[in-house]
């Protein structure tokens, strides 16, 4: 049996654990000292994940942005950028979101079994659709990712998928950056939503590092033996 990838949860929230605003605009979170520490992140892993709302809203391009890395990259047999992955359930993606048009790599829908005829039609010609089983599970996609040889994945959200993964125990680590200040809407998605966590208050999670970058603060949580001390 192939060893499921080590995986990477990556998320910035605000103080009071919102992970964007409920405006149509993008909010940002980060600064740019820890959009780099990111980028880094990005560059050490085979695939990174977002779930299919998060390229519906963000639109994000998912690629090493620093020239340096994707040189490193290359230089060790890699693609300049890891392999990018979502789920959708709908199959409704658009061919040119930035997620299939950013970049030479694999791109990957995982999506359930009905619904692989339909996200074929639409990003068939820009991605490669794989049947996640029905319904699709966290369990099927890193399986699969692990036959691709993906060793290691960096999951960037959003909350959704993030609750999925952690629900599942399919969790490694943990990078959480909290931005100084409040969104204070309802409305606004938040890091997860319910759900039976493997770590409450009777078995807590192990801190590894704790790190201000500028105005953020980066908390790294250990999920699992898997990551290092
Ligand atoms: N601050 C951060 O670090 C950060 C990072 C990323 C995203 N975000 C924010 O997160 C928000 C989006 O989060 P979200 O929780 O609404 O959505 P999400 O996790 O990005 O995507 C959820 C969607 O993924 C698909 N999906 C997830 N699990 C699935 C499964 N098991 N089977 C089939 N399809 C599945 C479904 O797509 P369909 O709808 O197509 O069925 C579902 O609606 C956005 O506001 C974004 O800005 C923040």
């Amino acid at each position: 049996m192939t060893t499921r990838p080590y995986v990477l949860l990556s998320c910035a929230m605000s103080i009071d654990g919102y992970i964007d605003d409920a405006t149509t605009e993008r909010l940002l979170l980060s600064n740019d000292d820890d959009l780099d520490r990111v980028d880094a992140t990005r560059a050490g892993c085979d695939a990174i994940m977002v779930g299919a709302a998060t390229v519906r809203r963000d639109d994000p391009r998912l690629l090493v942005r620093s020239e340096r890395r994707r040189a490193e990259r290359v230089a060790r047999g890699l693609p300049p950028s890891p392999v990018k992955v979502t789920v959708t359930g709908s199959g409704d993606l658009d061919p040119r979101a930035r997620f299939f048009t950013a970049g030479d790599g694999l791109k990957l829908v995982y999506c359930p079994s009905g619904v692989v005829d339909k996200a074929r039609e639409q990003v068939g010609a820009v991605s490669t659709v794989v049947d996640a089983g029905d319904p699709a599970t966290p369990e099927a996609v890193v399986a699969d990712l692990a036959g691709r040889g993906v060793a290691r994945l960096m999951v960037e959200g959003g909350g959704s998928v993030h609750r999925q993964f952690l629900t599942a125990g399919l969790a490694d680590e943990l990078h959480l950056v909290v931005a100084p200040f409040f969104v204070g809407d309802g409305r606004a998605p938040r890091f997860v939503g319910d759900g039976r966590f493997p770590w409450h208050p009777g078995r807590r999670a192990r801190v590894v590092e704790v790190r201000q970058i500028g105005d953020v603060v980066l908390t790294r949580y250990a999920l699992s033996d898997r990551c290092p001390a």
